[in-house]
């Protein structure tokens, strides 16, 4: 037995260099699997029984832990990668971003200060220079990748809200615009910082227009600091008016923040392109890479149009940060409501640096078409509805007099059989299915094979 010595699990010694060895092998494996399987949840007993107590004082050993996340947990989780896998909003991340993930942790890289990981940052930043660009944000734009769209959104409204501040703007109550349709995350945003949400109901296109926005704004003034625009609602992929939104914002001066966590990817298809215009006016922005960027879990890149009013919001203060707040290098923790990070915009520079910008355009508008063609072939189908032509990449349909019951044991067989991962979702008290498409190994056969199932 080895003697027990505080370095043991740091040095590198036989054991160290078999247990790297050992979890590379197995990471090699799943990154080039080509069939893995869905998998599905395990109740917590029946984990508990099969994985059973693995931290004890003298550990079990990487072998029989790896074992255990190998045969038990691993087959407990679903993979979000599956080309059926078609809830929620799928991840699909490419092959180099999802191999480039070990190397940022291999490296030990620490994301937060310039001073640290000045050449993590200057790659992030490439991307987010890129992603800028490509939305039409202006020379000054910048921002930092944050863990997801949740905390981008609350981000950016934090800044929002200081920046009304800063001009003097101090209502009883603050406010923040959006559809009725926007994430839930706006509304956690709110919560966190207390302000009331002004939930814009939409025409039945589900789109936000200008005109509601001047109505909004008309009835709560100055205590309204930000206004949300979508682009790419979670439940129907729907864009909201952004330029006819625009011209109401800039006319009141109030900041405007677009959430494109799933759908803003798509304005790099020259397909959807025009869909977003009006995005270059935006005072912020995100979108997740986990989403519709090919990016592994979990990234969202957060742009302002002038990263001063990120900054003057976030950075955090404190003597022992001194050394670093009295720089003026572009520090990543200063632009949001964090401060420790890894560099996790790195697995997309490297996908991005790797494969080229019209490999990603290709992808999506592949994925666009996919959804167009899918939702022609439901239109077509008898006892389907099409409940709105899809803008992006979510179609929602019903199967004819289909009640929630019928949905949730569909799905739920769906599951069992190993074949999809489609969770039933519903629109105004009516339930529907819901397909999210954005893996581009998902097929036109796949989705015609799911819509099969439902007779
Ligand atoms: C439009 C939109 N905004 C925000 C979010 C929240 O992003 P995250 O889950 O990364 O926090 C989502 C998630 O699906 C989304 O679709």
């Amino acid at each position: 037995m080895d003697t027990p010595h505080p370095a043991r699990m740091h040095d590198v010694t036989d054991e160290t260099r078999a247990i790297v060895d050992l979890v590379l092998d197995y990471s090699r494996q799943r990154l080039l699997a080509v069939d893995t399987p869905l998998d599905k949840p395990f109740t917590d007993v029946e984990l508990t029984r099969l994985a059973g107590r693995t931290i004890t004082e003298e550990g079990v050993g990487a072998r029989k832990a790896l074992g255990v996340f190998e045969h038990v947990l691993a087959p407990a989780c679903i993979t979000t990668d599956h080309p059926r896998y078609l809830s929620f909003i799928p991840s699909a991340p490419s092959k180099a971003s999802a191999a480039f993930d070990v190397v940022v942790s291999a490296s030990a890289l620490y994301g937060g200060s310039w001073i640290e990981g000045a050449g993590a940052v200057h790659a992030e930043n490439e991307v987010l220079r890129w992603l800028a660009d490509e939305f039409g944000l202006g020379p000054a734009a910048g921002g930092v990748f944050v863990q997801g769209g949740t905390l981008g959104n609350l981000s950016a409204l934090v800044a929002a809200r200081e920046a009304a501040r800063d001009r003097g703007i101090h209502p009883d109550r603050w406010r923040v615009v959006c559809s009725a349709e926007a994430h839930s995350s706006i509304a956690s945003a709110a919560r966190v910082m207390d302000v009331e949400v002004v939930a814009v109901p939409v025409a039945d296109d589900g789109v936000l227009r200008g005109d509601a926005v001047r109505d909004a704004l008309d009835r709560h003034g100055d205590s309204v600091f930000a206004v949300v625009a979508t682009a790419g609602s979670t439940n129907f992929g729907i864009v909201d008016d952004l330029a006819g939104i625009a011209d109401v914002t800039t006319e009141r001066g109030v900041w405007l923040h677009i959430d494109g966590a799933y759908g803003l990817a798509a304005r790099l298809s020259p397909v959807a392109r025009e869909l977003f215009s009006g995005v270059e006016r935006a005072d912020s922005v995100i979108v997740d890479p986990h989403k519709w960027l090919f990016a592994p879990f979990d990234a969202c890149a957060l742009i302002y149009r002038d990263p001063e009013l990120g900054r003057r919001a976030h950075t955090q203060h404190a003597e022992y940060l001194d050394t670093l707040t009295e720089r003026t290098e572009w520090s990543p923790s200063d632009f949001a409501a964090h401060l420790t990070r890894r560099p996790r915009g790195l697995p997309l520079w490297f996908s991005l640096a790797s494969y080229g910008a019209a490999a990603y355009r290709e992808a999506i508008t592949d994925s666009l078409e996919l959804t167009a063609r899918i939702a022609d072939e439901i239109e077509r189908r008898p006892g389907f509805t099409l409940v709105r032509r899809p803008q992006l990449s979510v179609v929602v349909f019903e199967r004819d007099g289909w009640t929630k019951a019928d949905y949730d044991a569909w799905s739920a067989r769906l599951l069992d059989d190993q074949y999809a991962f489609v969770t039933p979702s519903s629109h105004a008290g009516r339930p529907n299915a819901r397909f999210a498409i954005l893996n581009p190994r998902t097929t036109f056969d796949d989705l015609v094979g799911i819509l099969d199932t439902m007779g």
